[in-house]
This record gives structure tokens, sequence and C-alpha cells, in this order.
């Protein structure tokens, strides 16, 4: 054999090996992106609940809020406490598993949250949500394809741009900016955020959630568009 055709086999061979990644690199994206089954609808809220908590009892702790925001927050936690023993009641029924601490968990929270002990509450916080984690298989990472920002964007604009683009300060709990929220929150809590947050505002009239595939958009939209 040649140099000249040894040279040239080794680069037709690594031309193929090439196209074989390439294949096996699109499996592995297709797998991550949609061969799972999501979690079910009742263990994604009671953890989409638990992760909003918990980010909103970091915010409380934050410099520099007013007092009417403080206390927006506050009862924003205090009501979301209120009914979180069900939704939690609920994704334990529909799983297999055994969680005898759960009602008393929830229990202390309310009561360390109310007595104002944060550090304690974060800490029961922390063990629900390991128990009870969010899947963001499907959302992280998130790939920024051009279909999901085309379809972000018109989102944004139709729906949601009105409130959250120059959010009324004046309510106790304001709209936040989505984009600086996906640039500084810690990402599994802008995508629970996210989840939960889209219905979660009586007045967008969304009485379903959005499909994941339109969440998804939205979050290639807050992350890499804008
Ligand atoms: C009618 C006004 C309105 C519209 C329309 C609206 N939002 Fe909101 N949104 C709000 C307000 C007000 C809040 C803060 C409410 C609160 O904290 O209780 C909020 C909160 C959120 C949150 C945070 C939720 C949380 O748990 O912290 C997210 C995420 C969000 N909106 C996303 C969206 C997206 C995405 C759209 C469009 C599909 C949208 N919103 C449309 C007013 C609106």
């Amino acid at each position: 054999m040649t140099l000249a055709k040894a040279h040239r086999d080794l680069r037709l061979s690594n031309k193929s090996l090439g196209a074989i990644l390439a294949v096996i690199t699109s499996l592995i994206l297709i797998d991550s992106s949609t061969a799972y089954s999501a979690q079910d609808e009742h263990n994604r809220r009671f953890a989409v609940e638990l992760a909003v908590v918990a980010g909103d009892m970091r915010l409380l702790q934050q410099d520099g809020l007013t007092d009417r925001h403080r206390r927006g927050l506050s009862d924003r936690i205090e009501s979301a406490l209120g009914f979180i023993g069900l939704t939690g009641r609920k994704a334990l029924r529909i799983s297999t598993r055994q969680d005898p601490n759960l009602r008393r968990d929830i229990a202390r929270l309310r009561s360390r949250f109310t007595a104002g002990e944060f550090a304690t509450s974060e800490q029961i916080l922390q063990g629900l949500q390991q128990r009870y984690p969010l899947d963001t298989r499907g959302f992280l990472p998130i790939a920024a394809t051009s279909a999901r920002l085309k379809r972000g964007r018109e989102i944004y604009r139709n729906t949601c741009r009105p409130c959250h683009i120059a959010p009324d300060t004046a309510r106790p709990n304001p709209a936040h900016n989505l984009f600086r929220d996906a640039a500084e929150m810690p990402r599994e809590e802008f995508v629970a955020r996210l989840l939960g947050g889209v219905r979660g505002v009586p007045e967008t009239g969304l009485e379903n959630p959005l499909p994941d595939e339109d969440l998804r958009a939205l979050l290639a939209w807050f992350m890499h568009g804008g």
C-alpha cells in the first residue's frame, strides 16, 4: 500500500467514523429530549411547589426588600404551605413508595415558618425536595433550536409580555422580568417557576398548563433569546 493510498483510506474511515458519530449523537439528543417518560402530573406539581416555596424563602431573606414585597412573599409562602399537604398526599398516593414522615414534615414546616424560623424551615424543605425532586430532564439542558426560539418569542409576545415587561411594582407580588430571572436564578428554580407559574396566576386565564413543548420553547426564549 502506498503512503498516499493509506492516507486516503484513513481519511475515508475518518469520514465514516464521523458519520457514525453524528448518528450516535443525534440518537443521544433524541433520547435526552423525548425518550423518557415524564414525571407524573402530581409528583411534578408537588416538586414544583416545593421548589417555588424554597425559592420564595430565599428571596424573602434578600436584603433591600420593601415591606410590601416582604409581606407579599411571606403571604405567598403561607398560602402555598396551606395546600402543599394535599398536593403531597396526591403525589405519594400514585407512587408506590411509603413515606410515613410526609405529613409530619409538612406540619413542622408550617409551624416553623410561622414562627419565623427560616433556617429550620429551609432544612425541612431540603429534606422534602430530596425525596420529591423535580424531574427536569426534557427541560435542562435546553436545546435552543430555531423552531423553539420562534415559538417561544411568539407565545411571550402574545401572552406574557403585557404583564411581565413592565411589572406593576405596587402589587405585593409583582410579575418579574423573566429574562432577568432566567439569567440570575438557579436554573432548576427557574424551570420550576415556569412549570408552575404559567397557570399559577388567575388573570392569565390559562386554565390548563401549556404543553411541555411550549414550555421548552419559552425556556429557550428566556435563556437564549430576547
Ligand atoms: C395578566 C398578567 C400576566 C400574564 C398575562 C402572565 N403573567 Fe406571569 N405573572 C404575573 C404576575 C402578577 C406574577 C406574580 C404573581 C405572584 O407572584 O403571585 C406572575 C408570575 C409568573 C411567574 C413566576 C411564578 C412563581 O411561582 O414565582 C412565571 C414563571 C410567569 N409568571 C410566567 C409567565 C409566562 C411564561 C406567561 C405567558 C405564557 C405569563 N407569565 C403571563 C402576571 C402575568
